[in-house]
């Protein structure tokens, strides 16, 4: 089983159009797909599952579909709560947190807080996540570090680095998924990713079930990672 398991959760709104459904209604069924997936990886001792919810270049979004989302957002993490208890899922979300209304910000914290001791799979949101931003961010606190003299720029390595990042405290992602064929990063975990096997399938993320991820876990362990050596 890879360790970290990173999801790209992509076509829920081509799930919806193609049933003539309003988008928020992909949205939903994709929410359904998150938890399928988030038992199979507590089941199979996975021990990490990003997902990218919600991007911040996904704020350009029609308003009412950005809304929908968030309102779907803070009922799913409430909603699943006893879910998570029960599998043991201890939950984590990673970046612009602030960018989010304060009744998501409420809810994952709350979630965040009583899932804290669970010992099963960490699921980590992401959540008006930009890798780009991340790394800048980070980049801007050890410049303050550097300037009140906490820390030494010369002895500046990527461990430090890695730490100041909101991932800081996983390890890399062994195995990336996205789903509904696009074959881009849409600006996820770029420093992360650096050697992440990818794994990109057809499926629509709302059709997205615990055979997928089997299916693509096994075409993961047929990969031979050499991380540039031979
Ligand atoms: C992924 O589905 C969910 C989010 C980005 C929030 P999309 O909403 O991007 O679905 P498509 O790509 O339009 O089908
Ligand atoms: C990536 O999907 C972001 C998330 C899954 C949250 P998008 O649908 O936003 O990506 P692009 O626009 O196709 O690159
Ligand atoms: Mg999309």
């Amino acid at each position: 089983m890879p360790r970290h398991i990173a999801i790209i959760m992509d076509g829920n709104g081509r799930w919806a159009r193609e049933r003539g459904l309003a988008r928020i209604a992909g949205h939903q069924q994709g929410a359904a797909s998150v938890r399928t997936v988030t038992r199979a990886c507590a089941e199979w001792g996975v021990e990490f599952l990003t997902v990218y919810a919600f991007s911040t270049e996904n704020w350009k979004r029609p308003r009412s579909e950005t809304d929908a989302l968030m309102v779907l957002l803070e009922h799913f993490i409430e909603q699943e709560l006893p879910e998570l208890m029960r599998n043991q899922i201890r939950l984590r979300a990673i970046g612009r947190l602030e960018d989010l209304p304060l009744g998501c910000r409420n809810a994952l914290q709350r979630a965040i807080d009583l899932t804290a001791g669970n010992t099963s799979t960490t699921l980590i949101l992401a959540l008006s996540y930009s890798g780009r931003s991340d790394i800048l961010r980070a980049a801007q606190s050890l410049c303050l570090k550097a300037r009140s003299g906490q820390l030494d720029p010369e002895s500046l390595d990527e461990e430090v680095f890695r730490q100041e990042l909101s991932t800081g405290e996983y390890p890399d992602p062994d195995l990336l998924v996205r789903t509904s064929g696009e074959m881009r990063l849409s600006n996820f975990l770029l420093w992360e990713l650096s050697y992440t096997e990818i794994h990109v399938t057809q499926k629509l993320w709302p059709d997205f079930g615990k055979e997928d991820l089997l299916e693509a876990v096994r075409e993961f362990n047929k990969r031979e990672r050499r991380f540039g050596a031979v």
